[in-house]
């Protein structure tokens, strides 16, 4: 039997679109791979996806604003049903998902905040409680006999989370400065969260608050790399408390080796494993329910928070090494 030709076409048309459906495709926009995180997140989120049946296409825009609204126009007209963006400007971004709204694609926010703009998921850690875990870090290890000279190094001023960190770090240390335990000798914030800036701060620092410091503030482990590479060269490696986030396999060693003193273990499995799940269901046409909104000053965005889990050389194996994110004999 001979179909007509509009039959034909129309039934072959039909196929695609519900295959595509069977088989949804997302695509994943970061910031950056240059931190050993991202790396992971990609590789964990694509496994996630693929184990749900569905496919992923990675762009990563070398932390460039323009490349990265670029990377989003191009996923669109690749035709992926939902978009999962690391934004390496949560205020740029907007640009982008007003191109994906208008082509109807879903845009999952992953781990940093998009501002003011039309997206239907956040999905991130508790980002305050990771700098409440930093900022007690520290205030539990203070100076008994004089009043603690600290250097607080923030991140990347255009990042949503670097200001959470911020807000975590003040709800523990404003208190401490205000009763005048601790003296901010320092503060500056890492351009594009690059070591090498942070290291440029830790030098400021030096020089313009002297060696006597006891503790450094660090929102995340490649900036603290940063410092403590500033604090080697001045021979004052180990000497001077430092804080990080990440749990990045040198940032253990460092912490081993005792010129760190502790981290942030995020659960990066956890992350990823959600956002497979919430992207793939979006593309199915499914609705995730979420237990939290955040404000991102267009609209309450249904969010949900993974767990941080504080890190030192005391709970390294049972925490880091006990999931699996690093193996002992790595962290020598
Ligand atoms: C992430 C941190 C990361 C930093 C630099 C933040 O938004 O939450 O895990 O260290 O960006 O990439």
């Amino acid at each position: 039997m001979k179909l007509p030709r509009l039959l034909v076409l129309f039934l072959t048309l039909a196929a695609t679109a519900l295959a595509s459906k069977d088989k949804p495709v997302i695509g994943l926009s970061l910031d950056t791979l240059k931190e050993e995180r991202w790396q992971r997140d990609r590789d964990t989120f694509t496994a996630e996806v693929l184990k749900l049946g569905a496919t992923v296409i990675v762009q990563s825009a070398n932390s460039d604003d323009t490349r990265q609204v670029r990377d989003v126009e191009s996923l669109i007209s690749r035709g992926v049903d939902v978009l999962v963006i690391v934004p390496h400007n949560g205020s740029a971004m907007s640009r982008a998902v007003k191109s994906a709204n208008e082509a109807k694609i879903p845009v999952i926010a992953y781990d940093r905040l998009i501002l003011n703009a039309n997206i239907d998921y956040y999905l991130t850690f508790d980002n305050v409680k990771v700098g409440e875990a930093q900022g007690g870090y520290a205030a539990a290890h203070l100076p008994k006999d004089h009043k603690a000279r600290v250097v607080r190094i923030y991140g990347a001023p255009t990042d949503n989370n670097a200001k959470l960190f911020k807000e975590g770090q003040d709800n523990i240390l404003a208190p401490l400065i205000k009763a005048g335990t601790i003296e901010v000798v320092h503060e500056d914030w890492a351009l594009d969260w690059k070591p090498e800036n942070a290291k440029k701060i830790m030098n400021a620092a030096i020089t313009k608050a002297g060696r006597n410091i006891d503790l450094v503030v660090v929102s995340n482990d490649g900036t603290a790399g940063g410092a403590i590479q500033a604090l080697m060269e001045e021979g004052l490696g180990g000497k001077v408390i430092v804080t990080g986030q990440d749990a990045d396999l040198a940032a253990c060693q460092r912490i081993l080796r005792g010129t760190q003193a502790m981290t942030v273990y995020k659960p990066l499995k956890d992350l990823a494993a959600l956002a497979a799940r919430v992207a793939v269901d979006v593309a199915k046409g499914r609705k995730p329910t979420t237990a939290a909104t955040l404000d991102n000053g267009l609209k309450q965005v249904p969010s949900l928070f993974e767990r941080v889990i504080s890190v030192d050389k005391e709970n390294m194996m049972s925490t880091v090494v006990a999931d699996g994110f690093h193996k002992a004999e790595e962290l020598k």
